[in-house]
């Protein structure tokens, strides 16, 4: 029978042993903790288990077992060292390849905005009177009862406030504004002649909405005041810019018609860009469609600012910027325009 030591002596090489083989197949750390716990834990290690022994030893074996124990301790621990490190290597290759960000992928593009075509519309239609000498103005959309009516010659009881279905906002006297005509008002009372301007935005009307109606819509208004100025003026300026919105083939009408700030008035159309003025479905078979009302500034209206009637003349002309879109890109349904669908936007 072998002595105490000899048994001692096997134990931690059958131990060490067993420790190195079962460390070897370990790839991960929570294994590799329990492996350390196991063998070399300090409360119940199977090192530690052993050396419980060293008592019982004789004087003289205790230092060949101790040293014995420190070799195999040491050899375990630098073996579980050299684990740890592979083990952390391998965790750290794992993430680097799962958090991989291949640059060479194309970039995903973002959607590009574009201009909604009643901007557009504003922007073409100021563009070509700006190149003919006329500067862009803006107004308030909510306006006074004298702005918006009694300065342009549209008194109280006038039938033709019966024409333009009023917000009010407080009832008489503020409103949102039923067309951009008080800005004609507005820049000739902070102005002297010569007067040369364009005014989009938006205006107001209480009105059954269909497919050419809407409670808001946009216009664009103009003002030229000047000592000479005539209604021949009127006339090329708004050929022109006809000419140049709609193309040169397109040919214009000056139908006579009412307006409380203009004397004489004119309701302006265009040939129809479909049928070239022989009648269709698009122009009502009349080969004419409607694109703006215009006329000379009343004399009462320029009395109003402070001109003097009988030194200064103007013209002036309002048009629908929904109205000019539906007759540019042949669209039927005015909704279209504030109904927000890429579906049609992306169309025009
Ligand atoms: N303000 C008019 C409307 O909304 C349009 C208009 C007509 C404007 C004649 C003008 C003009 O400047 O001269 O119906």
């Amino acid at each position: 029978m072998l002595g105490q030591l000899e048994q001692l002596l096997g134990q931690l090489d059958e131990l060490r042993a067993r420790a190195i083989e079962e460390l070897a197949p370990i790839n991960a750390s929570a294994a590799l903790e329990e492996w350390d716990t196991r063998y070399l834990g300090r409360n119940r290690g199977e090192l530690k288990n052993l050396s419980s022994v060293m008592p019982k030893l004789a004087k003289d074996e205790r230092p060949v077992v101790g040293q014995k124990m420190n070799a195999v301790k040491t050899e375990l621990e630098r073996e579980l060292a050299t684990k740890r490190e592979q083990l952390r290597q391998r965790e750290l290759m794992l993430t680097l390849e799962n958090e991989r960000i291949d640059v060479t992928l194309p970039g995903r593009a973002l959607p590009a905005g574009t201009m909604h075509p009643i901007s557009r519309i504003i922007l073409e239609v100021t563009q070509i009177f700006e190149r003919m000498g006329f500067g862009i103005v803006q107004g308030p959309e909510v306006e006074t009862d004298y702005y918006n009516f009694q300065a342009l010659n549209i008194a109280e009881d006038h039938p033709a406030r019966d024409m333009q279905d009023t917000f009010w906002v407080e009832p008489g006297q503020i409103l949102l504004r039923t067309q951009t005509s008080p800005m004609q008002i507005r820049t000739m009372k902070q102005n002297q002649p010569p007067v040369r301007v364009v005014v989009p935005g938006k205006v107001y009307r209480n009105e059954a909405i269909d497919a050419t109606h809407e409670a808001m819509f946009h216009q664009i208004e103009g003002l030229l005041v000047d000592e000479y100025c005539t209604m021949a003026d009127l006339k090329g300026c708004l050929e022109r810019f006809a000419h140049e919105m709609f193309g040169r083939d397109r040919r214009l009408r000056f139908r006579s018609s009412y307006f409380p700030f203009t004397e004489p008035s004119a309701e302006v159309d265009i040939s129809c860009g479909l049928c070239g003025g022989k009648g269709c479905r698009s122009c009502k078979y009349s080969g004419w469609l409607e694109i703006l009302g215009s006329g000379m500034v009343h004399p009462k209206v320029l009395r109003e600012v402070g001109y003097d009637p009988t030194k200064y003349r103007g013209f002036a002309f309002g048009m629908g910027v929904e109205r000019i879109a539906m007759l540019k890109y042949d669209v039927g349904e005015i909704r279209l325009f504030s109904g927000n669908d890429l579906r049609f936007l992306r169309q025009l």
